[in-house]
């Protein structure tokens, strides 16, 4: 079996941080029967990955697995974080081989139509897309037409091993195996990242494959299917190229608005500008800019009128002459307080949601009587406080990391980002641990 989607790199990422727990990922892939793994780091992260030397990383961790007489290859690769913006104008590309294939990966919420947009500009641009862990967004996994439509766009389909397996709730799991018998899965693959949560282990979701699906399905999605990968084959999809007229829409207003920006900038650098920067304050000082009528007074002998001037140039003048501008920015504090802020509120929200979940559950407990249907009840809400988590943690990562992107532009330290996150993390343990409590009393 070949594992096209694993976060085995150390230091890099969010995947293990130190090579001895790579050698120990590495050596669970072999027992599982794991012949090759891409690495895939991630690339252009919201939360700032990929940290260090990927490269060195990666070939320090070939010489440590050789030394250890570990029998996996490994193949460099990348898992990309593309944005709708990202696919209008010039992104670099981490292919997940040397090839046209990209791993890609989304914001939690993205919706299906902006996903849609990316795959088919991915497809224009020459890429073959293949959407990371489909299963991980909910707007489009409760859709149940997504999966047929990325296809028809040209995308190809990743689901995650554990989640086939029920990791993020039987509902997925179901729908999951569904799409997988209607062969519109093209990869599964562990999307590791340790030992224990999504670790490096594809067998199981392989029996079952075989088992629910057909053996051709297992071997296609787990052998074939990556080889041709490697090889840089394409893998056949539904789909056609179409010129769907939103998407030319957006392009056009992409590149409109580009046009709009890049003559704004040329015409600011006509005016010459002499700042001066206090602390918190940037003061852009007009200089006097010399109109046509003036150089032409060089050369001609009787000044023109005032009335034969362009009221156009007038109006320049009249705008540059006015009252010295100031652009306050702000402070360390301020921006820091901000984010506490939304981080405050977002942790009322979620606890409030959980609180219902949680009572939902002590309700179910006390008055449904027949086992089964309570036990389905239960699960249908782990289900959801699952998902919950899920995208409680990208949208407060998704925070962080614009926090940490202010402080950097203002270039002020970002230590308060880490405490943050630390924070965050530790509040989730205690909540997580208070509502167990409640619902085992
Ligand atoms: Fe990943």
């Amino acid at each position: 079996m070949i594992d096209v989607h694993c976060h085995i790199i150390p230091g890099v990422d969010d995947g293990p941080d130190q090579i001895e727990k790579s050698i120990e990922m590495l050596k669970m892939a072999e027992r599982d029967g794991i012949r090759k793994i891409i690495a895939t780091p991630h690339r252009n992260h919201p939360m700032g990955y990929p940290k260090g030397n990927v490269q060195e990383q990666f070939d320090a961790l070939k010489v440590a697995s050789r030394n250890a007489g570990i029998d996996v290859d490994l193949y460099l690769g990348a898992e990309q974080y593309i944005g709708k913006e990202d696919v209008f104008r010039e992104f670099e590309a981490f292919p997940l081989f040397d090839g046209r294939y990209l791993l890609v990966e989304f914001k939690t919420h993205i919706d299906l139509e902006s996903l849609l947009t990316i795959v088919y500009e991915l497809r224009v641009k020459g890429f073959w897309p293949i959407v990371a862990h489909v299963e991980m967004y909910p707007t489009i996994i409760r859709n149940d037409e997504s999966i047929a439509r990325i296809k028809e766009e040209g995308g190809l389909i990743q689901i995650t091993a554990s989640s086939l397996m029920g990791a993020v709730g039987k509902k997925i799991a179901t729908k999951l195996m569904n799409a997988v018998r209607k062969g519109q899965v093209d990869f599964i693959a562990s999307d590791a990242h340790g030992l224990n949560m999504r670790p490096p282990v594809l067998s199981t979701a392989y029996k079952h494959v075989q088992k629910n699906a057909t053996m051709e399905i297992a071997n296609r999605i787990f052998s074939d299917n990556p080889s041709k990968l490697m090889l840089g084959e394409e893998i056949l999809t539904p789909k056609t190229l179409r010129k769907k007229s939103s998407h030319r829409r957006a392009y056009i207003i992409a590149s409109i608005v580009t046009v709009l920006v890049l003559v704004f900038a040329l015409g600011m650098k006509m005016i010459p500008e002499k700042e001066v920067q206090s602390q918190n304050v940037r003061v852009t000082e007009p200089v006097k800019v010399i109109k046509s009528a003036e150089i032409n007074e060089s050369v001609q002998e009787e000044p023109i009128p005032v009335e034969s001037i362009p009221t156009e140039l007038i109006e320049v003048e009249d705008i540059i002459s006015k009252p010295m501008q100031t652009v306050e920015y702000p402070s360390k504090g301020s921006i820091e307080s901000k984010y506490e802020e939304q981080l405050l509120v977002m942790k009322s929200e979620y606890e409030t949601a959980l609180d219902a979940y949680v009572n939902e559950i002590i309700e179910i407990k006390s008055t449904v009587s027949d086992q089964d249907l309570r036990n389905q009840k239960i699960d249908a809400i782990i289900d959801a406080i699952i998902l919950m988590e899920q995208e409680s943690d990208n949208m407060v990562y998704a925070l962080l990391y614009e926090m940490q992107n202010d402080l950097e532009k203002e270039k002020y330290s970002v230590e308060q980002v880490q405490k943050f996150r630390d924070g965050y993390n530790d509040i989730k343990e205690t909540t997580k641990m208070t509502y167990m409590e409640k619902i085992q009393n």
